[in-house]
This record gives structure tokens, C-alpha cells and sequence, in this order.
């Protein structure tokens, strides 16, 4: 078997897990689990907040109108759908698409690492202010910190996070989709760009300093 298909493999079994989760609230309101979707070998891998209407609807991540401007994005810098990896913080729709709470972000968190340490991404588009406030482990907003790539570890491992506005907020603001169009112009140097140095060899669990556990950040 090849890399490849074993690391499908095993996101094939994380996503069984998540099918099924009944950890939150959120699995009595929602209609499907919207674990992400793509190449699971991909560098590039986006991180919304949560799925909407017509995620929840179709079981997959961004198909809804900021979704059509996500891959419009994509194509801008020659890329499809197919290239890249989509999930979100949070995997099932909190009604009426109000903002996740920290018990659903808990509960999902476990969901979202695994598929950080099995796609193995290069660089984490981070969309929105949400996904980008979880994932670097600052509180700082994203107009302040869009477009600039951050090395950051996480699952053990060195990778480019960038901060990205949300595509809905480019749908409804013109001028951030014009932002947004320049910071995707980032990925591709990105992309060709040498990681930073990895960090030192993990211990085990349970030799671990208290700073050292954190995953995210
Ligand atoms: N907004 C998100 O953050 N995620 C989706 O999947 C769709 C809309």
C-alpha cells in the first residue's frame, strides 16, 4: 500500500467517527456531518468556521454561494477543488448559523487535528476570523493579520498558517474580495517555499511538558 492510500485510508476511518458523533448538540439540529473534502494528500488545506444551509443540505463543505467564490478563488491561481483539502472548526451546522460555542468547538476539535496530522498540509488557509483566532492562538482580528503567512507547529509538525478573509465577507464587501484575490495571489510562492525548521523530535504523551500537549497555536 502506498502513503497515499494508507493516509486515506485512515481519514476514511476518522471520517466514520465523525458520521456518527453524537458529542455536541449539534447532532440533534443538524441534518449531515460536513467532515471536508479533497485530496487527502493535499499541501494547501482551508479551514472555515462551520457549514451553512446548503452544506448541512448536501453533507459538503463550502457549495453554497461563498463556497462558488471560494473556487472562483482557487481558479485564480490555477487551482481546483480538487487540489486542495476543505473542512472546518466545526463539522455539523449550529442552527440559524450563529457562531459555534466553545462545548461544540471542544467537541470537535479532535476531528480537525486528525485530519491536520493525516493530510499532512504545507500551508492552512485559515477563513475568517474564526478558524484564524483557533488555529494560530491569537486573539488578534483577521483584518490586522490577513495575507501574511505564520510558521506555526502544529501536530507536531512545521506548517505556513495564512490568515484568509471569508469568502462571505468578500461576497458582501467588494473591497474585501478584492483583498481577497491579492492574498490567494500568496499561495503559490508559498507553495514552492521551504518549511521551517521542524521542531524537536515529540516525546511520548506521557513525558511531555504541560506546553508541549497543545495542538493548535
Ligand atoms: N461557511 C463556512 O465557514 N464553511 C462552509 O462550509 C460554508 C460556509
Amino acid at each position: 500500500m502506498t502513503d497515499a492510500t494508507v493516509r486515506r485510508d485512515a481519514l476514511v476511518e476518522v471520517y466514520n467517527q465523525a458520521s456518527v458523533c453524537e458529542l455536541c448538540p449539534l447532532a440533534e439540529t443538524r441534518n449531515s456531518v460536513v467532515f471536508g473534502a479533497g485530496n487527502a494528500d493535499a499541501d494547501l488545506m482551508f479551514v472555515g468556521e462551520a457549514p451553512g444551509a446548503e452544506e448541512d443540505r448536501q453533507g459538503l463543505p463550502f457549495v453554497g454561494r461563498a463556497g462558488g467564490f471560494l473556487t472562483e478563488l482557487l481558479a485564480g491561481i490555477g487551482l481546483k477543488r480538487e487540489d486542495v483539502f476543505i473542512a472546518n472548526v466545526l463539522k455539523c451546522r449550529p442552527p440559524g448559523n450563529r457562531d459555534p460555542e466553545g462545548e461544540e468547538i471542544d467537541s470537535c476539535r479532535p476531528y480537525l487535528e486528525s485530519q491536520v496530522e493525516l493530510i499532512e498540509p504545507r500551508i492552512i488557509g485559515t477563513l475568517g476570523n474564526f478558524a484564524t483566532k483557533l488555529l494560530t492562538g491569537n486573539p488578534t482580528g483577521i483584518t490586522r493579520v490577513r495575507g501574511t503567512a505564520q510558521e506555526h507547529v502544529i501536530g507536531g509538525r512545521p506548517v505556513y498558517l495564512l490568515p484568509l478573509f471569508h469568502p462571505a465577507a468578500g461576497l458582501r464587501t467588494p473591497a474585501v474580495a478584492d483583498q481577497l484575490r491579492q492574498d490567494f495571489e500568496a499561495i503559490p510562492g508559498l507553495l514552492e517555499r521551504a518549511l521551517p525548521e521542524g521542531p524537536e523530535p515529540i516525546a511520548p504523551e506521557h513525558e511531555r511538558e504541560p506546553d508541549q500537549l497543545g495542538f493548535f497555536g
